[in-house]
């Protein structure tokens, strides 16, 4: 399959106010493949007189898709549902081809970016209030209406996934949005939007601009006229997203990723375990935000785990996304450079490499999948955010110190525990430090399962009815039935 099966549709526009239109200044980036290192397409280098543009679209579009009716809109996503389910394998080769993983991975993702338009859909009109009993002279009722524009910054691990997972429920909820994908692999938003528009969403409702963090990104989320922000990225750019977003006190939902811990006691099925955590690590080249990146095990297995740890690194096949093997290479030259130098940090850090730890002779930003032992938790491999195919291994004498190593890192978005103790099991759901817990699992969340971070993972959640909770805000509506002026009435 060569780019062409791809429909790659170069030069692309920005898509604003249900148009294709070319940057302010005419600027354009490329964007390339990362299993060749070679440029794609040309693509539309957002300025902030364009997000200007797209925040002035989305706005003027709100007020009539706030006022469509609710069954309506949920018509019309589910439409973007279908269209995303039909052209899945064109949108899949898309994205395979821009962001490098295999193309079945990228089919996958496409169809739970199809699930979340269908999910979202059938809640569009089930988005009630509550009436609250205050006595009998007031009738008393909450609205939740959607924010008016959502800013939506999305990664380049899952571009046109998550382009669905924020879209979806801003939609859904009633808002317009602008999105601003990441420049890695900023094709399938591109995509999307037009899918949206031949669904029936109106001009305007879904904006995407393309370009860069600096200055796309920063205008859109400083922008007065934006009225919520979605964003899935890094510790400190959700950071400085929060610091700008307090200027007009623009609420933030942001998802930072993780370190995470998958933890195994030696009651645990050690095949099972080191078969779900060898997915969880090594998926989508361990550029996930749930990959699971510590392995806490009690050391009596700690040899037979890393063994079979090993044995299934060692089996992964890398290739070009298109050639659809087990793995591809990482999305940039940047997280290349960033997985490398973690790989070198962990040696004179004094870790073990168990496996990998090299790039293949070859072209394309590949690194293999790699098993460090002997990790402790202070070192900064066992602390910090890698984003690549490394596991680092650390082992524990006893359950205590298990769930201390699991929770000691300033990041908490997923947790594991591989145990055949229900009572176990249940105690570390519990108190581990995390948005979600896997028992006996891992990854295969569903749509319908909230999802987010403790600590410096993040703010809010995503997926589930709780990711309306981020395009809906409450309004309380108390209506006087008594006569006079009401000073008997109850807080007057
Ligand atoms: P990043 O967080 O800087 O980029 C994510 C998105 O934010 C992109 O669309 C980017 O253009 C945008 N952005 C950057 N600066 C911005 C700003 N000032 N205002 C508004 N938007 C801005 O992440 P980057 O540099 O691509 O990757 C660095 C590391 O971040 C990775 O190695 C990984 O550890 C982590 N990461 C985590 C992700 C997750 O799923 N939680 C996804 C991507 C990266
Ligand atoms: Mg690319």
């Amino acid at each position: 399959m060569g780019v062409s099966d791809a429909n790659v549709e170069a030069p692309y526009d920005l898509y604003i106010g249900g148009k294709w239109t070319a940057a302010a200044d005419g600027g354009r980036f490329e964007t390339e493949n990362p299993a060749t290192e070679e440029p794609i397409a040309e693509v539309a280098e957002a300025t902030a007189d364009d997000v200007e543009r797209a925040v002035g679209a989305a706005r003027e579009a709100f007020p009539a898709w706030r006022d469509t009716a609710p069954d309506e809109r949920g018509r019309i996503v589910a439409r973007i549902g279908q269209l995303v389910r039909d052209h899945r394998d064109e949108l899949a080769a898309l994205e395979s081809l821009d962001q490098g993983k295999p193309v079945s991975q990228a089919k996958s993702d496409m169809e739970g970016a199809a699930r979340y338009f269908e999910y979202y859909a059938g809640a569009a009109d089930k988005l009630e209030g509550r009436s609250v009993p205050v006595g009998p002279d007031q009738v008393d009722f909450t609205l939740r209406e959607p924010y008016g524009v959502s800013a939506q910054i999305t990664p380049w691990n899952f571009p046109g996934n998550l382009f669905a997972r924020g879209v979806a429920p801003a939609l859904v909820a009633g808002n317009a949005a602008v999105v601003k994908p990441a420049e890695q692999t900023p094709l399938s938003s591109l995509r999307l939007a037009e899918l949206c528009a031949q669904a029936g969403v109106p001009d305007g409702v879904v904006n995407v601009v393309t370009g860069f963090g600096d200055p796309a990104g920063a205008a859109l989320v400083s922008h007065p006229d934006v009225d919520t922000i979605t964003f899935t990225g890094s510790v400190p750019t959700g950071q400085a997203i929060m610091k700008q977003a307090a200027e007009n006190v623009t609420p933030v939902t942001l998802e930072l990723g993780g370190k995470n811990p998958a933890v195994v006691f030696p009651d645990a099925d050690l095949d099972e375990a080191a078969d779900w955590i060898a997915k969880a690590i090594f998926t989508n080249a361990g550029q996930v935000c749930s990959a699971a990146d510590r392995v806490v095990v009690h050391e009596s297995v700690r040899d037979p785990l890393v063994e079979r740890l090993v044995e299934r690194a060692e089996r992964y096949e890398l290739g070009p996304g298109r050639e659809d093997l087990d793995m591809g290479p990482l999305a940039s030259a940047d997280q290349f450079e960033k997985v490398r130098s973690y790989v070198a940090l962990g040696r004179e850090e004094g870790a073990t490499l168990a496996t990998g730890g090299t790039a293949p002779d070859r072209e394309g930003y590949f690194v293999e999948p790699t098993v460090f032992t002997d990790v402790e938790s202070d070192m900064r491999i066992a602390q910090e955010e890698i984003f690549g195919p490394v596991l680092t291994v650390l082992s524990v004498a006893d359950e205590t110190e298990a769930l201390a190593v699991a929770n000691d890192v300033e990041f908490g978005l997923v947790a594991g525990v591989f145990t055949a103790d229900v009572r176990r099991a249940h105690r570390f759901a519990r108190r581990l430090e995390a948005g979600n817990v896997y028992v006996n699992k891992w990854f295969g969340d569903t749509n319908q399962t909230p999802f987010g971070g403790y600590k410096k993972s993040g703010i809010g959640r995503e997926k589930g009815l709780e990711a309306l909770d981020s395009y809906l805000q409450t309004k309380n509506v108390a209506v006087n039935l008594a006569e006079g002026s009401g000073t008997d009435l109850p807080g007057a």
